[in-house]
């Protein structure tokens, strides 16, 4: 088994060693433009490998131990994918397929003490609690599970939704040996991974994504927080779960529009980092707006292995990890200019994307076909190309200046540069350049 610390070619090697200190912005953009080089430590624990839509990663396999008893055609169709974070001894694994939840053991060899608090939301809790309590609890009765029902949307990830978790928890008197279970998408995951950061200085914590953009991204990785009404996610941690549990079943409820927002991240690790990936999703994306299952599994595994990957290197975002905030600067502007919720995550985001390659492509470092094939398959997503038309460059301006990639006062973008699969992540450019854009895109 190779481990990522050792399969890094000689160049990530040095990328990886000195990501905290890159010489110049030119320096590290040559050092991370071939990410693809590294090999992700993956487990084959000895059962039949998953292959999805006829594409086989060596990398990642199906299998759990517990399920040897299974026939192996049972095995097959039920094992879960992989794929591991690996962060030395916090790494943790990422469970994908389809019935997971019905699967007790993969939850509760995670699940730390016998007191556990799932937080969720009005929405996600009447569709699946029970389902997560019976995983939690069958043939363990010494678990006891209780939970505590958020009110659904963005603009309660705040400080006074998140009071609600701690309130419970300490009318409950949960101990250090307590674990926290994420059920929800994005929004949930990112409170109650916060929460568990900060509840008695850290408790165990497990996500459960079931949403497209918290199973392609915001539940792999440890990034934890709330907003505040300047800024989006200003106040969080970086604080890892013990496994994140993707059960695909669950996206048979997600809304369209839902399921659209979460493709906009899916697009984004094509863009920056695996043009292969890119080129699947240009044919498939027909599939995925039709939620087929393998099509669908294969999008889910591939973006967790790009984040695992990105995370493993950088956890702590000292440089490479920010490139995944693609499209993000301006898509948070979209977000807290137009009001939390108006517009979904991965929406902003679209738009936000086809933003910095406008950029990108002014600066001269992008093709014109790049910014058509953008265009294309974001439309073929139903997503968003133009910000909304009540946007202002004043706003986008206002909110950019808070934004967490400023340094020293300068505004780091990640733009696009070279063939598709390559970006910067820089402060190094004419500002001229983004003045041009946010015009091109904003009425006043
Ligand atoms: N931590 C990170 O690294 C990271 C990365 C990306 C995004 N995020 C954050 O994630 C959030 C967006 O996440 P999101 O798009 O999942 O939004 P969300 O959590 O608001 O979920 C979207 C909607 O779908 C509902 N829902 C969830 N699962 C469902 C299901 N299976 N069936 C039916 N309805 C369901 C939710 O109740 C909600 O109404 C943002 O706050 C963003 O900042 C964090
Ligand atoms: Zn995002």
């Amino acid at each position: 088994m190779a481990s990522t610390a050792n399969a890094l070619s000689p160049s990530l090697s040095a990328a990886n060693s000195s990501i905290s200190k890159p010489k110049t912005l030119h320096d590290f953009y040559l050092r991370f433009k071939n990410p693809n080089a590294i090999s992700l430590r993956s487990k084959r624990v000895g059962l039949p490998v998953l292959r999805l839509s006829g594409i086989t990663s060596p990398r990642v396999s199906a299998s759990s131990a517990q399920l040897m008893h299974q026939s192996v055609g049972e095995a097959s169709s039920r094992a879960p994918t992989i794929v591991e974070v690996d962060l030395g001894n916090r790494s943790y694994p990422i469970y994908i397929g389809s019935g997971l939840l019905d699967q007790p053991e993969l939850l509760q060899r995670h699940v730390h003490g016998k007191r556990v608090l799932v937080v969720t939301n009005n929405t996600v809790g009447p569709l699946y609690l029970d389902k997560v309590v019976d995983a939690l609890t069958r043939g363990n009765p010494n678990v006891s599970v209780e939970s505590v029902i958020l009110p659904d949307g963005e603009k309660y990830k705040n400080m006074e939704t998140l009071m609600k978790v701690f309130d419970k928890a300490i009318e409950l008197r949960l101990d250090r040996r307590c674990t926290f279970v994420a059920l929800g998408g994005g929004v949930i995951g990112d409170m109650c991974g916060f929460a568990a950061a900060a509840f008695l200085r850290g408790v165990n914590f497990i996500q459960i994504p079931t949403t497209v953009m918290a199973q392609v991204d915001s539940s792999v990785g440890g990034k934890t927080g709330i907003n505040h009404t300047l800024g989006k996610n200003l106040i969080g941690a970086f604080y890892q779960p013990q496994c994140v549990l993707i059960d695909t079943d669950t996206l048979n409820t997600l809304p369209d529009r839902e399921l659209a927002s979460g493709l906009a991240e899916v697009i984004k690790y094509g863009l920056i980092r695996d043009a292969k990936f890119f080129e699947w999703q240009e044919k498939n994306m027909p599939k995925l707006m039709a939620r087929d299952p393998s099509a669908m599994a294969y999008a889910i595994k591939r973006s967790c292995e790009n984040k695992a990957e990105v995370v493993s290197l950088d956890e702590k975002e000292g440089g490479l990890r920010a490139t995944l905030n693609l499209g993000h600067t301006f898509g948070h502007a979209i977000e807290t200019g137009f009001g939390y919720g108006q517009w979904l995550h991965g929406e902003a985001v679209a738009a936000g994307t086809v933003m910095a390659v406008d950029m990108s492509y002014r600066l001269g470092w992008i093709d014109d076909s790049i910014v058509k094939r953008i265009h294309n398959i974001l439309q073929q997503a139903k997503l968003p190309t133009t910000p909304p038309e009540t946007m202002t460059v004043e706003m986008f301006k206002s909110v950019m200046a808070v934004d967490k990639k400023v340094a020293d006062g300068l505004l780091r973008l990640i733009l696009l540069k070279g063939p598709l699969g390559n970006c910067v992540f820089s402060g190094d450019y004419d500002g001229k350049a983004l003045d041009d854009t946010l015009h091109a895109f904003c009425k006043s």
